[in-house]
C-alpha cells in the first residue's frame, strides 16, 4: 500500500472506486450524561490504513480524522488529552464562543509529550448550531502537526438541525484534509520556499477517505457539513450539474439559503451545504476547480481540477421536502467604537528574493507570545481592517468571537465568520463585538505556515 500521489489521482474518472461511506457518516456521540459531553482524546503517532492508501500520521485516538465532538449549546465539554506525541500539543476549538483562559480554549496552554490536560467549557445556551472544529495550536509547530492529521470536527446541535428538509437528509461530515506522504508512507517535510507559500501534499482526504462516495436518493437532499483542516490548501468546490445550498458559514446559519455553484472554502473556514438529487440518476463528480492564491505558481500556489469525491444516486426519496426561504434572523453589528488597521507583511529573510522574506508579520511585526499587540474592552464593537499588500492571499482568522465581513459599498455581509479571506493586493473590512470572555486570545493567518513563521498577534480583551 503506498500513498497515491497527485498526478495519479487526478486521472480517477467516476467509478473507478467506489468507497465505502461509513467512516464518513457521523460517529456515534458517546453515551453522556444530559448536558455534558466527555471525550478522551490520545494524541499519537499511527499507522493509518485508508482504502487505497497508507500512512504514517499523526492522530488522535488512531484515527484520521479525529473522533467527532458533538454538543448542544448550554452542554459542557470535558475533554481530557493524553500527549504521546514526542512534542509538545494542545487543543484550539475553533470558531467556537468559549473563554479564551484557564482549562477552555486557551492556546498558550502546552502540554508536553506523555503529560495529560483536562479542558473544561460550557458552550453558551445562545451558541449558534454549526460546524466547528478542533486542531493544535503550538506556535511553530501549528502547520506540522496539522498536516500530519491532528484536525477534528466539531457539531453544535440546534436550530439548524431541527429545519424539515436539514434533518431529514443524510449528513455527511466532511474534513478536508491535506497530507504529504512519501513513497513509504511517511511525512515529508517540507522546505523554507514551500513554507513561505504554504506547504500543499500530494493526499486530499475526506474524513479519511480518498475519492468518497456521497449516496443521494433522487428527489432527496444530502446535508455536507464541510471543514477545511488542510494546513494551506483551499478548496473551490463544485459539484457537477449540481447547485449547492449554503446554509451555514464559518459561525452558523445563514438568514436565508445561498444558491451557488461553486464555493470557495479557504483553509480554517467552513460551510454547510444541502445538495438535492434533481439531475438524471448517475454519478457527478465533487471537483476542487483551479485557484491562485498568489506567490509564484511554479511554487505550487496554483494547481488544476482535482475531483474530491463522487455524488452517486442511490434510490429515491419518499417525498420532496422544500428547504424555507428563510431559515433564521441575523442581526448586524452596530457602528464600531473603534476602527483599526493591520497590515499583513513579510519580512526581510535570507535572500528569498521576489519572494520577499521568510518572515510573516503583521503591522510590521512578527509574532511574540510575550507581547500583547492589541488591547480592547470586553463589550466594544471593533471594525478592522486587514491590508493585503503582499502577492499571496492570507486568510485571516480571530479567536473567540466570530465577524461579520463589511462589504466594498459599506454594507454587512449576511453571515457569522471567523475566518475572512484577504486576497493578494486588497483589504478586508470585519466587525465583531467582544462579548462575554476577557483574556487574551489570538488573530492569525490560517495559511498554518505563514502563523508560524509570525503571521500572530495577541488580542488582549480586558473586563
Ligand atoms: Cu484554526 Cu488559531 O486557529
Ligand atoms: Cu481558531
Ligand atoms: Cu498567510
Amino acid at each position: 500500500m503506498i500513498p497515491i500521489k497527485r498526478r495519479q489521482f487526478m486521472r480517477y474518472a467516476v467509478g473507478a472506486l467506489v468507497m465505502p461511506v461509513s467512516r464518513i457518516v457521523r460517529a456515534d456521540p458517546a453515551a453522556n450524561e444530559p448536558g455534558l459531553v466527555e471525550l478522551g482524546i490520545e494524541a499519537g503517532e499511527s499507522r493509518v490504513d485508508g482504502d487505497s492508501w497508507a500512512g504514517w500520521l499523526y492522530t488522535y485516538n488512531s484515527q484520521l480524522p479525529g473522533p467527532v465532538l458533538e454538543a448542544r449549546s448550554g452542554d459542557t465539554v470535558r475533554i481530557r488529552l493524553l500527549n504521546r506525541l514526542g512534542e509538545a500539543t494542545n487543543l484550539h476549538f475553533h470558531g467556537l464562543h468559549v473563554p479564551p483562559t484557564g482549562a477552555a480554549d486557551n492556546g498558550f496552554l502546552m502540554v508536553p509529550p506523555g503529560e495529560v490536560s483536562n479542558y473544561e467549557f460550557r458552550i453558551p445556551a445562545n451558541h449558534p448550531a454549526g460546524t466547528f472544529w478542533y486542531h493544535p495550536h503550538v506556535h511553530e509547530s501549528t502547520a506540522r502537526q496539522v498536516s500530519r492529521g491532528l484536525a477534528g470536527a466539531i457539531l453544535i446541535r440546534g436550530d439548524l438541525d431541527a429545519v424539515p428538509a436539514v434533518a431529514g437528509a443524510p449528513e455527511y461530515i466532511l474534513v478536508l484534509q491535506d497530507l504529504d506522504l512519501d513513497s513509504r508512507g511517511y511525512p515529508r517535510e517540507p522546505n523554507m520556499m514551500e513554507r513561505v507559500t504554504g506547504r500543499e501534499g500530494n493526499l486530499v482526504t475526506l474524513s479519511g477517505t480518498f475519492n468518497p462516495t456521497i449516496a443521494i436518493a433522487a428527489g432527496g437532499w444530502v446535508r455536507l457539513r464541510l471543514i477545511n483542516a488542510s494546513a494551506s490548501r483551499f478548496y473551490r468546490l463544485k459539484v457537477e450539474e449540481h447547485a449547492m445550498a449554503q446554509i451555514a458559514s464559518d459561525g452558523g446559519p445563514l438568514p436565508s439559503p445561498q444558491y451557488l455553484d461553486e464555493l470557495l472554502l479557504a483553509p480554517g473556514e467552513r460551510a454547510e451545504v444541502m445538495v438535492e438529487g434533481t439531475r438524471t440518476p448517475g454519478a457527478y463528480r465533487v471537483l476542487n476547480l483551479p485557484y491562485n492564491r498568489g506567490g509564484m505558481g511554479m511554487m505550487g500556489a496554483f494547481r488544476g481540477t482535482e475531483v474530491l469525491a463522487s455524488l452517486v444516486y442511490d434510490g429515491n426519496a419518499d417525498r420532496r421536502i422544500a428547504l424555507p426561504e428563510r431559515l433564521f434572523p441575523f442581526d448586524a453589528l452596530p457602528q464600531p467604537s473603534r476602527r483599526r488597521s493591520f497590515v499583513l507583511g513579510q519580512g526581510m529573510g535570507m535572500g528569498m528574493g521576489m519572494m520577499g522574506g521568510t518572515n510573516f508579520s503583521i503591522n510590521g511585526r512578527t509574532y511574540n507570545p510575550n507581547r500583547v499587540d492589541t488591547q480592547a474592552r470586553l463589550g466594544d464593537v471593533e471594525e478592522w481592517e486587514f491590508v493585503n499588500p503582499s502577492m499571496m492571499d492570507h486568510p485571516m482568522h480571530i479567536h473567540t468571537n466570530s465577524f461579520q465581513v463589511i462589504d466594498a459599498s459599506g454594507g454587512v455581509q449576511t453571515a457569522w465568520k471567523d475566518v475572512a479571506l484577504v486576497r493578494a493586493g486588497s483589504r478586508v473590512r470585519v466587525r465583531m463585538k467582544f462579548s462575554d470572555y476577557a483574556g487574551r486570545t489570538f488573530y492569525h493567518c490560517h495559511i498554518l505556515d505563514h502563523e508560524d513563521l509570525g503571521m500572530m498577534g495577541i488580542l488582549e480583551i480586558q473586563g
